[in-house]
């Protein structure tokens, strides 16, 4: 095997998961081809890109378009207190839930997180996501950090950078015309959405 592309549906989309192919194999139009794959016949398309300029080229040949741009950011945490944030979530996706679950996330009402020094927010959707989040930096000790990907216009940008979270890595959401480009949830997995 010299390349692998993933995807999964998201409402009435496809979405682009994965796509790698070996150093020694690019520029031959593998990337192409396996990623033309696994989009198939759908007309609807989006993926999160990476910075490669190969994959932005790819995903542009498929109609996926730059849109705008996915920041993870990474803080330390607040320190204060280590209640358990466990309960039923409260909102859909449930096979995405159950996905997150099986590989040893924490699921909250609003949040999916995976524990770790560095603790992964695989999700959040919340009304209310400031406090979701200083439930969750609160639950996170000083010593360790909070990472997590928000979309770059999200008010939560600012919320975060004045809290000491600084941009690690950025994705650029690229997709077809007719998905909606606005994500509707505050922060997100940047492999699945
Ligand atoms: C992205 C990736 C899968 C592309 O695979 P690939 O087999 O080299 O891709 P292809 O040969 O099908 O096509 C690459 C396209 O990018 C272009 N390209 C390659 N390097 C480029 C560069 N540095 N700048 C601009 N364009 C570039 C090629 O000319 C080609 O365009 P064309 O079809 O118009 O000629 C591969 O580079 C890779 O595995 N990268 C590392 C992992 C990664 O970042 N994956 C994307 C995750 S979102």
């Amino acid at each position: 095997m010299v390349g692998v592309a993933g995807s999964v549906r998201v409402g009435g989309a496809v979405m682009v998961t994965d796509l790698f192919v070996a150093a020694e194999y690019r520029g031959r139009g593998l990337g192409g081809r396996v990623a033309a794959a696994v989009v198939n016949e759908a007309s609807r398309r989006c993926t999160f890109s990476s910075s490669d300029p190969a994959a932005l080229r790819v995903y542009a040949s498929l109609g996926m378009l730059p849109r705008w741009q996915l920041l993870t950011m990474r803080g330390p945490g607040a320190g204060l207190g280590s209640e358990s944030l466990v309960a039923e979530w409260a909102h859909g996706r449930l096979d995405l839930v159950a996905h997150f679950a099986s590989i040893g996330a924490e699921v909250g009402a609003h949040h999916i997180a995976l524990r770790g020094s560095v603790v992964q927010l695989l999700r959040l959707e919340s009304d209310a996501p400031h406090d979701v989040l200083a439930m969750l930096l609160s639950s996170v000790p000083m010593t360790d950090q909070l990472e997590l990907s928000v979309c770059e216009h999200d008010e939560l940008v600012a919320w975060l950078l004045a809290r000491g979270f600084e941009v690690v890595d950025v994705d650029t959401f690229c997709a077809t015309d007719g998905v909606d480009v606005s994500v509707g949830v505050p922060c997100v997995h940047r492999g699945l959405l």
